[in-house]
């Protein structure tokens, strides 16, 4: 089956090795960018977008090798509405059987008169030029509309209703400043879907930027209102403050799909850890510990009180476990906050029988070592009952 025919699917488009890749200080070589679509094609992604081809020679390279080597992932490559650029894409794609070219331009007013200086004629001229310039290389062309969510819905469907009679077969609907909150975006999906005639030719996609925070929230309130195919990059890599993070959204459709009515996505989950540490270390951005999904605190339970529920059933302070993407466990800090049950499970991990020590004294040694060092480990609760037992 296709990738656009199941209604229930969320087609995840990952664009880490190009809006990701464009937030970087340095740019990444074909052999790194190589590794990262590989690592997202095992991942399950549907669309890789593997560069922008008319930006340089080492671009264009990297689209070139990337295309052909992906397994199940279809290519795809960005180009302006540029008759050059799609150009570059159609010849850096040439012998790969199924590739996407995304070609898009502004039609916000602030883009279209203070960057583009045009009319909005000529917009909607150049993007039909290069839509049908597209389709005579492949008939799996992507329009978007940059700046979408700052532009005026009249024009933004006239747009949407152009791109889809010039051949479009997925409309992007960008916010590309992540000026958008959920409500205002879902209506404007709403509104494409009630105004633009022939609106189920096209796949609507939405590409959220977090500029405010919202991308995520901005995409899943996307596809509630009947986009379904969300544009996101790992780790939340992206221009600015990011793209919408790939975990964030595809854990939340999986574990909110009652919620969303069934919609769904093709992503391996368990595969996410690993994905989000190759992508952290080759492109040198260390991962925020707050980071939900994959930061190092997002499975960690500090505080007594919560260390206790998740001892008892782990369902009372984690909403999804760290195996289920990939991590080996949750993580237990001991400080001055943990409390006795804590102490004792630490204990029995590293071996120890329970009534092998006295644990309220072990306890009591253990606040004291805590309030003076901040956190303690293993090797320190080891040394507090060599000491127990020699004191005795
Ligand atoms: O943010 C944006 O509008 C983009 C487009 C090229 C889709 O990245
Ligand atoms: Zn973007």
């Amino acid at each position: 089956m296709s990738i656009h025919q199941d209604p229930n699917k969320i087609i995840i488009f990952d664009t880490t090795l190009r809006d990701g890749e464009q937030a970087l200080p340095q740019s990444l070589s074909t052999q790194q960018k190589l590794q990262i679509a590989m690592a997202l094609d095992q991942l399950g992604v549907d669309v890789i977008e593997t560069g922008f081809p008319i930006s340089s020679e080492g671009d264009f390279q990297s689209v070139q090798t990337i295309s052909k080597s992906l397994k199940h992932a279809i290519p795809c490559g960005l180009a302006r509405c540029v008759p050059k650029d799609v150009d570059a894409c159609g010849n850096a794609m040439k012998g790969v059987d199924h590739f996407r070219i995304h070609t898009f331009i502004a039609t916000s007013d602030i883009h279209v008169q203070d960057k583009l200086k045009k009319s909005r004629d000529d917009i909607m001229a150049m993007a039909t030029a290069c839509i049908k310039q597209a389709r005579n290389y492949t008939d799996d062309v992507e329009f978007s509309c940059e700046d979408a969510g700052r532009t005026p819905i009249d024009y933004l469907c006239r747009m949407v209703e152009n791109a889809i009679k010039a051949g479009a077969t997925t409309v992007n609907i960008p916010d590309t400043v992540g000026y958008t909150l959920p409500e205002e975006f879902g209506a404007i999906i709403t509104n494409l879907y009630n105004r633009v005639p022939n609106i189920d030719k096209a796949v609507i996609s939405v590409h959220c930027h977090n500029d405010l925070g919202m991308a995520t929230a901005n995409s899943l309130t996307a596809i509630r209102h009947g986009a379904r195919q969300i544009e996101c990059c790992m780790n939340g890599l992206g221009e600015r403050a990011g793209n919408c993070s790939l975990e964030e959204v595809v854990m939340a459709i999986k574990l909110r799909e009652k919620f969303l009515n069934g919609l769904y996505t093709d992503i391996v989950a368990k595969n996410i850890a690993r994905t989000s540490t190759l992508v952290s270390k080759i492109c040198n951005e260390p991962v925020p510990p707050h980071k939900a999904i994959v930061g190092s605190n997002a499975f960690a339970h500090s505080s007594g009180i919560h260390q206790d529920g998740v001892l008892k059933n782990r369902e009372t302070y984690e909403i999804l476990t760290p195996e289920s993407v990939g991590f080996t466990g949750n993580t237990m800090h001991m400080t001055a906050r943990s409390g006795r049950h804590m102490i004792r499970a630490c204990l029995r991990n590293l071996g120890y029988e329970d009534d092998s020590y006295d644990l309220n004294e072990i306890y009591d040694r253990f606040l004291k070592l805590a309030d003076r060092k901040g956190q303690v480990f293993d090797y320190d609760l080891e040394a507090l009952l060599f000491f127990q037992k020699r004191d005795h």
